[in-house]
């Protein structure tokens, strides 16, 4: 037997090899994990430092398994398990972390130990089940043949014998209602080119509706740790079923997909635990060649779950979009979640949340919100899928050779219905970028159902709605604006700096200091954005708001969170959850908002946080931050944005002084000055903050350099501030004439655009939790009296297994799902729901097969 010394040296080989092998390399397919016997960490290395990773891994007593997909300076490591006969893990400290943390005190002693330095973080590996968002079934009527369907099949030769079911592409009975590709196609527009990666539970490549389209090499599964995807359990069919949706062959198999002739690639991680360290690398897989990455599933849609990704899968993510597709940048595509009956919102989910992620919400057959699409001010668009109808799910490809399915759902299914789009919008411009899609879904989304009173104006005068984004998505306008598209600029951002209330504090365990009591009428704070933070950031146009959060509750459920910009326009980024009774308030929670698109973001913004259930339970502001995203006004000054350490939950409040981390995946050659606070608080004593009127002030951006200066920054940092420093003083004299012009244009935009400021009054509400007009009237079917069982009383599912913590959601919904409690959000028709079916009486078919 060879010593694992071998095998771990030659794994070290293989992986220095490979990444040598630069831009023109083959993936190197990741090795077997074994969670049994086998501990996993991750290694932040620092390649400056004369100290190799091997080196690191043996100071910490594991070995070199592989780098993590496509983070470079990141690498998987390993040591054995200490198990007892039978098999149980001893609870034993663990000895890697432990040697970590010996080299951290001794670097303490022995200053500029270089092992120490080169290990810039450690951290373990935890498996963790993400979930998938797919609808309970329902009945299934066999619809008349349909006219309107049957010319267009025969103009473009179309047999696929489900086509004229797939109402979602022809809709005969609401012709307004449907994803509008067919004139595409017509137009010979069929995604030819594109990649699509189906993130899931598998792909079945040997499906006749789905060989002919798959791209095996940008494919890969995590879960069994093989190559192809091949779906295994027996509810792995959610992936093949979205993967159909996109790129269904158009044969004699099924249905077509809205890109038929596109192609899909598998990455399988739904079908069990996998750590963060694979999904960072499945959220990169093969991102040269894939252009969109389509993710039906986040954390648990329970109305009770507060997750973000890790750190580490930011950092995939981030990634993805600067280093993707030759730097035109990865699509992220996310379903907005199945939740909204539970009271969920997609802004308490870390995936939906992001600004690099296009969040997707449902609307069904007759353009209308379904009850378990989820709504936020994160969301973005909508498409088609299940609803009210339960004979007008999505029809689709599913596991098998040749098997189809009628019973496809929930957001699940609306998120690859736009991937399909923006598949066939890529193939007639491929050279946009991950941001000019965002900016056509903003454009092109179209409004439905009007007499929504969850519709308001933004100040650009566009109709936006918390349930559906900027409206529902057409495939005909999306992609004909497209064609004509001039690409934005590149991403410029300004980062207010963070506000505390009352000397407000938290650290980095959790625990809250300060603060302001919140009450029904809220606690108010407000930041300036100003002239001067606009021309100093190279800030042009506004598209993504985000905020962060710092607030202590008793019981998180009852605060709500509202921020309103210069010009009124209102974003709730919290409403009061029923069934989330968590204590641990808000550590640092960044929400986001689409809402402020396009709006002059000149002046005050204010965030509200208050308290809707007057009780026992009570809570805190203790403080909070903005950061504004838009496009550079001097796209040769542009920079990248890196990630911080403090980008990862909790947040210590105030954050420490961000160091300068050494950038070593910017592709901008940074020749401009190195990322900086854009301002400071005015004053270093929180008791200084002017909070008698519940309102903090921020300084302008003159105070940036020094605060940032006196941060241990070298000589050459130092220089190019002074530099940026002069350079600044003069922008600000030419700005300030350019901005008295920009101003008086934007004010003449928003007159045009017939913008109306929200009336006052103190609620703004989200109307997610008014379903009476949404209900499906005739809910009849046991899922979703389930369902509405679970709207009416606050603990939602999971309940029944008390002893599981916060922290477990993800497995624990998991088991939930197979043990049948609750199966709200769980793929259908789960094994309980079958066999409950089976035990009460016929079974009601829920896929039928082609012949
Ligand atoms: C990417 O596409 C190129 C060109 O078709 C091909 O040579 C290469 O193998 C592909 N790489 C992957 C990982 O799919
Ligand atoms: C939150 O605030 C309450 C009262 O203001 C306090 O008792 C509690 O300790 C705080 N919680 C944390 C985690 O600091």
């Amino acid at each position: 037997m060879r010593s694992p010394i071998f095998f771990t040296g030659l794994l070290l080989c293989v992986a220095i090899s490979t990444s040598a092998a630069s831009s023109a390399r083959q993936i190197a397919r990741p090795a077997k994990r074994s969670y049994d016997t086998h501990s996993y960490y991750v290694l932040e290395h620092d390649p400056t430092l004369d100290v190799s990773v091997q080196d690191c891994a043996d100071a910490l007593g594991a070995e070199v398994v592989e780098r993590v997909g496509e983070l470079y300076d990141h690498w998987l490591l390993r040591s054995q398990k200490i198990v007892s006969d039978n098999n149980a893990e001893i609870d034993t400290e663990d000895a890697v972390l432990s040697a970590y943390s010996r080299l951290l005190q001794d670097h303490g002693l022995h200053k500029r130990d270089p092992l120490s330095l080169a290990i810039k973080h450690v951290a373990r590996q935890v498996p963790r089940q993400r979930v998938k968002r797919a609808t309970p079934p329902a009945s299934i009527d066999d619809s008349d043949s349909q006219s309107l369907a049957r010319d267009i099949a025969q103009r473009l030769g179309i047999a696929d014998p489900l086509f004229q079911d797939q109402w979602h592409l022809v809709n005969e009975d609401f012709p307004e209602h449907m994803v509008n590709a067919t004139p595409l196609w017509d137009m010979g527009i069929t995604g030819e080119g594109i990649i699509s990666c189906l993130v899931d539970d598998g792909l079945d490549y040997e499906s006749e509706d789905l060989a002919e389209n798959f791209d095996a090499a940008g494919s890969h599964d995590f879960n069994d740790h093989v190559n192809l995807p091949k779906p295994m359990l027996f509810d792995d069919h959610h992936g093949t079923r979205c993967a159909g949706q996109i790129a269904a062959v158009k044969n004699a198999v099924c249905g077509v997909g809205i890109a038929y002739k596109s192609k899909v690639a598998g990455v399988r991680i739904l079908s069990g635990p996998i750590t963060d360290v694979d999904e960072a690398a499945a959220l990169n897989y093969a991102y040269q060649n894939t252009s969109i990455y389509s993710c039906s599933w986040g954390p648990s849609d329970d109305g009770r779950s507060m997750e973000e990704p890790s750190l580490l899968i930011q950092k995939a993510m981030l990634n993805g979009v600067q280093n993707g597709r030759n730097g035109k940048g990865s699509v992220f595509v996310f379903a907005s979640g199945n939740g909204a009956s539970a009271g969920d919102q997609c802004n308490f989910d870390g995936y939906t949340n992001s600004i690099y992620s296009v969040t997707v919400s449902s609307i069904d057959y007759k353009g209308e919100h379904p009850y378990y699409s989820e709504g936020c001010a994160a969301n973005m668009v909508s498409t088609y899928s299940s609803g009210s109808n339960h004979n007008k799910q999505i029809v689709t490809t599913d596991i098998g050779k040749d098997k189809c399915t009628r019973s496809h759902g929930g957001t699940s299914a609306a998120a690859p219905n736009a991937v399909g789009i923006f598949a066939l919008a890529l193939q007639v411009r491929p050279d946009l970028s991950w941001r000019d899609i965002q900016y056509l879904c903003v454009r092109t989304a179209q409004i439905v159902n009007p007499g929504d009173n969850d519709w308001e104006l933004t100040a650009m005068g566009q109709p936006y709605s918390y349930k559906y984004g900027f409206g529902r998505l057409d495939a005909y306008d999306f992609v004909i604006a497209a064609r004509d598209w001039e690409p934005v600029k590149p991403q410029a951002w300004i980062e207010a700096s963070p506000l505390q209330l009352r000397g407000g504090t938290m650290d980095a365990d959790g625990n809250f200091a300060g603060g302001e009591g919140l009450g029904k009428h809220g606690v108010e704070s407000t930041l300036e954005i100003t002239r001067a933070m606009i021309e100093e950031n190279n800030f042009e146009v506004l598209e993504h708001v985000t905020v962060r959060l710092w607030a202590n509750h008793s019981r998180r459920g009852d605060v709500e969170v509202m921020l309103t910009s210069p010009n009124g326009i209102r974003s709730v980024l919290a409403e009061k959850r029923k069934g989330d009774k968590d204590k641990n308030g808000f550590p640092g929670w960044r929400f986001m908002s689409v809402k402020h698109w396009g709006e002059n973001p000149l002046g005050k913004w204010t965030l509200k946080v208050s308290d809707q259930n007057e009780n026992d339970e009570s809570g805190t502001f203790v403080g909070w931050s903005m950061s504004l995203w838009g496009s550079a006004k001097d796209a040769s000054k542009a920079k990248q944005y890196t990630l911080k350490s403090s980008d990862e939950l909790p947040i210590p409040f105030p954050p420490p002084n961000p160091t300068p981390i050494p950038d070593s995946t910017a592709v901008v050659p940074s020749t401009t000055k190195s990322y900086q606070k854009p301002t400071v608080v005015s004053s270093t004593e929180p008791g200084e903050i002017d909070i008698a009127s519940s309102t903090a002030q921020l300084t302008t951006a003159e105070h940036s350099s020094e605060a940032v200066e006196g941060n241990g920054m070298d000589d050459n940092t130092r220089f190019l501030l002074a530099l940026a420093g002069s350079a600044f003083s003069i922008l600000l004299l030419c700005g300030a004439a350019f901005l008295v012009v920009r101003q008086m244009r934007w004010n003449r935009a928003a007159r045009q655009g017939s913008y109306t400021p929200v009336a006052g009054g103190e609620e703004v509400r989200m109307h997610l939790l008014e379903h009476d007009t949404e209900r499906p009237v005739s809910a009849s079917t046991r899922q979703s009296d389930v369902i509405y069982d679970a709207e009416e009383e606050a603990p939602i599912m999971g309940v029944a297994s008390g002893q599981i913590g916060f922290h477990s959601e993800f497995l624990q919904d998991d088991e939930l799902g197979s043990s049948g409690d609750l199966p709200l959000y769980s793929d259908e028709p789960s094994a309980a729901q079958a066999s409950r079916e089976d035990a009460e009486g016929p079974r009601r078919s829920s896929s039928s097969s082609k012949s």
